[in-house]
Order: structure tokens, then sequence, then C-alpha cells
């Protein structure tokens, strides 16, 4: 059943829907029911997409992994709004909505590393990447992969040139291969 299909990524963690996924991504039992429904339906890898929006995002990460779930994507958008001055209204017309790009990273890497530290399935980190820079720090701080967002809607080859940094990056720095950066944070 869909051939062209690796694995399969859940959102549990959208905050731009009423009564959304943002219901299951921030309750630690009701995302992993779904990662466990997930799992009887399928063989393929289920990676489970965390919310930023919680105040403890390593139990989201532990219950999900103990649920099933074979990698962590993290982290999804931050609940934030907007007030045009003039009008007095929202900007969104959800009145609330996802904020992301680089305003983020600090929280993404601080939250990414947390779950690293925690959990035993691999990390996709993402959140406010822009370049080969920020890709490393995430890799340092334990993702195994990383996904950039934002930033494309910046510089569509932003992509081709994280790719292209990292390379030298690993070149330069005699790196056989960027797992073998993947938290490697120093913090001695
Ligand atoms: C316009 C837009 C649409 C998004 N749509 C989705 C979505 O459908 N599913 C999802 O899991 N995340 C969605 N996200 C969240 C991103 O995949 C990503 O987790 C988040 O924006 C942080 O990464 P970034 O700062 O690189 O964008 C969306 C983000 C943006 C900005």
């Amino acid at each position: 059943m869909c051939p062209g299909v690796a694995a399969l990524e859940l959102n549990v963690s959208c905050p731009n829907v009423r009564e959304g996924g943002i219901v299951f991504g921030t309750d630690p039992k009701a995302a992993a029911a779904v990662v466990r429904e997930a799992k009887s339906h399928t063989k393929k890898p289920v990676i489970l997409k965390l919310s930023p929006n919680v105040t403890d995002i390593v139990t989201m990460a532990k219950a999900v992994e103990a649920a099933g779930a074979d990698v962590i994507s993290l982290i999804n958008t931050l609940m934030g709004m907007e007030i045009n001055i003039r009008t007095r209204k929202p900007t969104l017309g959800n009145i609330t909505g996802g904020l992301s790009g680089p305003c983020v990273k600090p929280v993404a890497l601080r939250m990414v590393w947390q779950v690293a530290q925690a959990v035993q399935v691999p990390i996709i980190g993402m959140g406010g990447i822009t370049s080969w820079e920020d890709a490393v720090e995430f890799f340092l701080a334990g993702a195994s992969a990383i996904a950039v967002g934002t930033a494309n809607f910046m510089d569509p080859a932003v992509t081709m040139k994280i790719c292209d940094g990292l390379n030298d990056y690993l070149v330069q720095n005699h790196i056989d291969h960027i797992q073998d950066l993947v938290g490697k944070i120093e913090l001695g």
C-alpha cells in the first residue's frame, strides 16, 4: 500500500484550526493514543510531530515514544497573535495562529536538546533554521535530521545552500558523516 511513501508523520500539533490537533498535541495520553491507533494500521515508520505549546516537552516525547513512535519531529509553530491598531481587530482570521521562523529557533533548539536527553528514537529538528550554521546547532543538540520551513519563503534555494554549507563544514572539520555530529554538544 502506498509504495512511494516511506513513513507517516502525524501532526498532532497544528495550532491553526479550531478544535484541531492542538488538543492531542498538548495531552500526552491523547498523543500516545493517536500513535497507538496509527501503528495498528500501518507497518511504515510513524513520525510524531510535537507541539511546543506545552509546559513539559519531555513528558510529551516520552509518552509518544512509549506508545511506539519510531521518530519524533519537533517543533511545530508557537501560538501567537497580532492586533491591527487602526481597526483594533486581530490580524489573523482565527485570532491566534502559528509563529515560525528565526524568532522561534532558540525555543526549538532547547526543546530538541531536552528531548534528545530523554528518548532513544531519532529526532527530526526544525524551527527557525535559515542557515547551515543553524542546522549544525540542531545536529549538535541531538537531531538526526533537520527540516526547513519558513526560510523557504525568504529564499527558495535555502535548502540547497544549507546542504552545501553542511558539506563544507564536514570537510573542513574532517568529519566523515553528519551522524558524527548528532548530540555532540559539549557541556563541560
Ligand atoms: C505556512 C506554514 C504552514 C505550515 N503547515 C504545516 C502543516 O500543514 N503541518 C505541519 O506539521 N506543520 C506545518 N507547519 C509548521 C512547520 O512545518 C514547522 O514545524 C514550523 O514552521 C517551524 O519551522 P520553521 O521555523 O522552519 O518554519 C507550517 C508552517 C508554516 C509557516
